[in-house]
């Protein structure tokens, strides 16, 4: 057994204050969604005062609030001893973030109304706001709810539009809640990352990363992939971004990163083989955290297959192992990491990876595990170094374990 980390709960900031956030909650349904805006903020080192309408708890309890914020979580405007728990929160505010944001609310936000504490601390602020509408395709779409966000926007608030999904009561339409990834890279970004994990411990390095399943085309309709979502790979790109990093992140998936990575989208294994080679000679530090396919069809058909035509002799061929030639490649002082996905004997085939590929540490998921691996928001990692050093990483949030393999490549690196 290794080093053991664990990454849950607040990171400190080193020296600064957290800045102060309050996540405002109201009664829908994508409330649930607020639980976990709310614990990635806390992971990106942000204080976060969970508010709660008083009917939001008809759809998730002040208790969960209260254990993943930063600070017990507030229902009522005559809670506190203070009688003015509005200013307090409202004057200390760096952003209010409101998840989800109904249509009743934003009709008493827009009217300057401030008849419990979530809209009294609205009122009471001089802090961004940021609003992350929820509601049925018809409310969304209806002029009154339209109209008043309209309003919203014209006073300065930002709107983190839905998205189009399932909704409450199975209907498909626009009004699902944005992913909660993208409402926290929102909030992250208009804080300016001023003084989030303020170590900025990978300023001026260089450092390129792979996320997301490559797709290996069979005709024009079809190919063969796998289930990664891109999630971690794109979680080590932002966090390497917020320590100070120039990040290159070359990825299958279009989900929403940090303005300032620059992104190079691609698709097959022989894509990202020329991305990654292309760019790696110039980097400090080089993750691979997508899932290759390893076999891909010899032909991909110009024409699409046809039920008619039988079922096809498909060939297969193995791709080109990008981490092995990069360790090939690899110039003095590069900082190599690979990950390995296993389901059985994952300490010892995560070992052998480690020596084959050529590579600094690699990072092992037993994605068998529940939580762990392809598409879930959360992951847990043995990282086996090259020196024989061995950390586990428990259970946490992506974004937590991505910290955790960056403090490891850091002390890697050679001094600058
Ligand atoms: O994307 P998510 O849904 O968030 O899921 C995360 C993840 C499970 C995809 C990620 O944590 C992970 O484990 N990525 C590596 C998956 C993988 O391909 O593992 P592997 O053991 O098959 O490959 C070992 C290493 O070689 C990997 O770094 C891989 O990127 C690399 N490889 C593999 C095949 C190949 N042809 N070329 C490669 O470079």
């Amino acid at each position: 057994m290794g080093d053991r980390l664990n990454v849950e709960g607040p990171v400190p900031t080193d020296g600064e204050s957290a800045p102060f956030v309050v996540l405002g909650v109201t009664a829908g349904i994508a409330a649930y969604k607020a639980v976990e805006v709310c614990r990635r903020l806390v992971d990106a080192g942000v204080h976060v005062a969970p508010v709660l309408t008083e009917r939001a708890t008809h759809f998730i309890g002040k208790t969960t609030f209260d254990a993943l914020g930063s600070e017990d979580a507030q229902v009522g405007l005559w809670d506190e001893a203070s009688p003015i728990p509005h200013t307090r929160l409202g004057q200390r505010a760096d952003l209010i973030v409101v998840v989800p944001a109904t249509a009743d609310l934003l009709a008493r936000y827009a009217g300057g109304l401030a008849d419990d504490l979530l809209t009294a601390t609205l009122v009471a602020t001089a802090a961004p706001v940021v609003v992350c509408p929820a509601m049925h395709t018809e409310m969304w779409e209806h002029p009154a709810v339209q109209h008043n966000l309209g309003l919203l926007v014209s006073r300065g608030v930002t709107v983190v539009p839905p998205e189009e999904g399932r909704l409450a009561g199975g209907d498909v339409g626009s009004g699902r809640l944005a992913e909660p990834a993208a409402i926290v890279e929102a909030v992250l970004g208009l804080l300016g990352r001023r003084h989030l994990r303020s170590r900025s411990d990978l300023t001026g390095v260089r450092l390129l990363v792979s996320a997301g399943g490559t797709r290996e085309p069979i005709d024009p309709v079809r190919f063969i992939t796998n289930r990664s979502s891109g999630k971690q790979g794109h979680a080590l790109a932002n966090a390497a971004s917020r320590r100070g990093a120039e990040v290159v992140l070359v990825t299958t998936s279009d989900r929403v990163v940090d303005p300032d990575v620059v992104v190079e989208q691609v698709e097959t294994a022989a894509d990202m083989e020329v991305a990654m080679l292309a760019r790696a000679g110039t980097a400090d530090v080089v993750v691979m955290a997508a899932a290759v396919a390893d076999f891909r069809p010899k032909v991909a058909l110009d024409s699409k297959l046809h039920k008619s035509d039988g079922v096809p002799d498909l060939v297969l061929e193995a791709t080109p192992d990008i981490l092995s030639e990069l360790g090939r490649r690899r110039h003095e002082g590069q900082v190599l990491v690979g990950f390995a996905a296993e389901t059985d004997q994952v300490p010892e085939r995560a070992r052998a990876k480690l020596t084959d590929k050529g590579v600094d540490l690699m990072v092992a998921n037993d994605v068998s595990a529940p939580g762990v691996g392809f598409d879930n928001d959360t992951n847990e990692v043995t990282i086996f170094g090259v020196d024989g050093s061995v950390t586990d990483v428990t259970l946490s949030a992506k974004d937590a374990v991505a910290d955790a393999i960056l403090d490891r490549v850091c002390a890697l690196l050679p001094p600058r």
